[in-house]
C-alpha cells in the first residue's frame, strides 16, 4: 500500500515538472498571487498543486494562459458559459448596453423582459427577485421560506453545495458533523439538519420530528460528485414537503437552463415551491435569482407584509443592466430547447465514451452525471451520494487532471465538467484521446 502511494507520488512528480516547465510565467505569477491573496487565490477551489495557471484570454471553448498554453475548457467558468467562452450574441448585446449605461440603480426594462422570460421558460416562476450571486439568491430564498411559513430550522443534503451563506454552509463535505468553516454559530449548526442524499427513508426518519421552513436540494449534487438525484427520490420529496407543510426549494445554479429550458424541474417532472438560478442566468456576468408562486414572493413585497412579516431582499448590483443583458441574450439563445437537447445527448456520448475509455484499461472508474454534466471517481462501487463519492481516490483524479492539463484539456482538478455549443467534435475526441493515454501511462506502471 505504502509503495503504491509513492509509486503515485513520484508519477504525479513527474507530471507537475511537466506542467512547470510549461508554465513559468504562471509560476511567478503565483508567487506573487500569495503575497497579496489568501492562499494565491480569489477562491479556494481555484488553487491545484503545484499552482494554477494564469489565464490571459478566453475564447468559444478554449482558455489561453499567460505562457501561450491553450486548453480546452471543461470547466466553463463554474459551468456558467453554457455558450461557450464571450458568444456573439451575448458580447453584440452587452457591449450596445455598455454605452447605455452599466448600473442605474433605479428601475428598468431589462428586469421585466428577464423576469418574463423566466417565467415564460420556468414552470414554477411566476415571479422572479434577482441577487448577484448563487450564493445571495440562496440566502434570500432561506429567508423567505422562514418568513412564508415562520419556522426557523431549514434542512439540507449531505454533498449538497449552495455557496457560502451560513445556514446552508453545513453538511458539505464528509465529515458532514464537523463546521465546514470556522465562524458559524452554535444556532445556525442547530437550524440546519442535514439529510442523506437518494435516500428518501432516510429523510422521512430525520424529519420525523423536526418541523422545517424548507428543503433545499440540488437536483445534481454538483460539487458533491456530479451526482443526480432519483426521480424517484425528488418525487418523494415533493410529496413529504406537501405533507408536512415544507417549502421544497430547486437549487437549479447548475442546472437551470441546461438539463431542459425549463431547468431540472421540467427535466425530472417535479415542480419546486421556489428555485434559485446563477450561472447560465447571467450569460458570463456576475448573477443570482430566486423565484416562486406569486404567493409565496409577496412575502417580500413591503405594501402586503409589513414589518416584521416582510422577508427583505435587496442589493446595489440586484438586476444590473449588464447582467441582464446578457442573460436575456443567453436565454433566448436556449429557449427553443433544441441547443440543450443537442447537449444532452453530446454529454450522454461523453459519459458512455471515458467510461469505455476507462474499462479498456481494467480501471475501476465511475462516471457520474446528466444532462451535459460529468465527472470521473476512481471507485469500484457505484456513487450515490457524496459519500461514496468520497471513497473514491481522490490522489489519481487529482493525478487524471493534471496529465489533462499538462496536455491541454482543463477541468478544475476534482470538480465537474461540463459542455457547451462552443466545444467541437475535435475538442471532445482530443478529451477522449487523452483519456486513452492516461490510462495507457497507467497500465505501463
Ligand atoms: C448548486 C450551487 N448553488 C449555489 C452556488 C453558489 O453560487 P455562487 O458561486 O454564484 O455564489 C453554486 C456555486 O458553485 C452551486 O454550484
Amino acid at each position: 500500500m505504502l509503495s503504491e502511494l509513492k509509486k503515485q507520488k513520484r508519477k504525479y512528480l513527474k507530471v507537475s515538472s511537466k506542467y512547470a516547465t510549461k508554465t513559468p510565467k504562471s509560476k511567478a505569477l503565483y508567487e506573487r498571487a500569495q503575497k497579496v491573496l489568501p492562499e494565491g487565490v480569489s477562491y479556494r477551489i481555484r488553487f491545484f498543486e503545484p499552482y494554477p495557471f494564469y489565464t490571459a484570454r478566453s475564447k468559444g471553448s478554449k482558455l489561453y494562459d499567460v505562457d501561450g498554453n491553450e486548453y480546452i475548457d471543461f470547466w466553463l467558468g463554474h459551468t456558467a458559459l453554457i455558450l461557450g467562452h464571450s458568444p456573439l450574441p451575448v458580447v453584440k448585446a452587452v457591449k450596445e448596453q455598455l454605452d447605455n449605461g452599466t448600473i442605474y440603480g433605479t428601475s428598468h426594462e431589462l428586469e421585466i423582459k428577464l423576469a418574463e422570460q423566466i417565467a415564460k421558460m420556468v414552470l414554477c416562476a411566476e415571479m422572479t427577485r434577482f441577487a448577484n450571486s448563487g450564493t445571495e439568491a440562496n440566502m434570500y430564498a432561506i429567508r423567505l421560506a422562514r418568513s412564508y411559513t415562520g419556522r426557523s430550522k431549514i434542512a439540507k443534503f449531505e454533498g449538497g453545495w449552495h455557496g457560502g451563506y451560513d445556514a446552508l454552509h453545513v453538511g458539505v463535505k464528509p465529515p458532514f458533523d464537523v463546521p465546514e468553516s470556522a465562524g458559524l454559530t452554535a444556532g445556525v449548526l442547530q437550524d440546519t439538519i442535514v439529510l442523506p442524499f437518494n435516500n428518501l427513508e432516510g429523510v422521512r426518519k430525520k424529519l420525523a420530528e423536526e418541523k422545517v421552513a424548507s428543503i433545499t436540494v440540488e437536483p445534481v449534487l454538483g460539487a458533491g460528485g456530479c451526482i443526480p438525484a432519483e426521480k424517484e427520490f425528488l418525487k418523494g420529496l415533493r410529496e413529504l414537503c406537501n405533507e408536512k407543510d415544507i417549502l421544497l426549494i430547486f437549487d437549479e445554479v447548475i442546472t437551470g437552463f441546461r438539463m431542459a429550458p425549463g431547468g431540472a424541474q421540467e427535466y425530472y417532472g417535479v415542480r419546486p415551491d421556489i428555485v434559485v438560478f446563477g450561472k447560465i442566468l447571467g450569460g458570463g456576468f456576475p448573477i443570482g435569482a430566486f423565484c416562486g408562486s406569486k404567493e409565496i414572493m409577496a412575502r417580500i413585497d413591503t405594501r402586503l407584509y409589513k414589518r416584521p412579516a416582510n422577508s427583505f431582499h435587496g442589493g446595489t448590483f440586484a438586476a444590473n443592466p449588464i447582467s441582464m443583458t446578457a442573460g436575456l441574450a443567453t436565454l433566448k439563445q436556449l429557449e427553443n430547447g433544441r441547443l440543450i437537447a443537442e447537449l444532452n445527448k453530446q454529454g450522454e456520448a461523453a459519459r458512455k465514451r471515458l467510461k469505455e475509455c476507462f474499462e479498456d484499461g481494467k480501471i475501476d472508474v465511475r462516471v457520474t452525471g446528466a444532462s451535459s454534466l460529468f465527472n470521473v471517481h476512481f471507485a469500484r462501487e457505484k456513487i450515490r451520494n457524496a459519500d461514496d463519492a468520497v471513497k473514491a481516490d481522490k490522489n489519481r483524479l487529482l493525478d487524471y487532471n493534471l496529465n489533462l492539463i499538462t496536455n491541454g484539456v482543463f477541468f478544475l482538478p476534482g470538480h465537474n465538467g461540463a459542455l457547451s455549443t462552443a466545444h467541437s467534435k475535435t475538442d471532445m475526441e482530443k478529451l477522449f484521446h487523452e483519456t486513452e493515454a492516461y490510462v495507457a501511462r497507467l497500465k505501463k506502471k
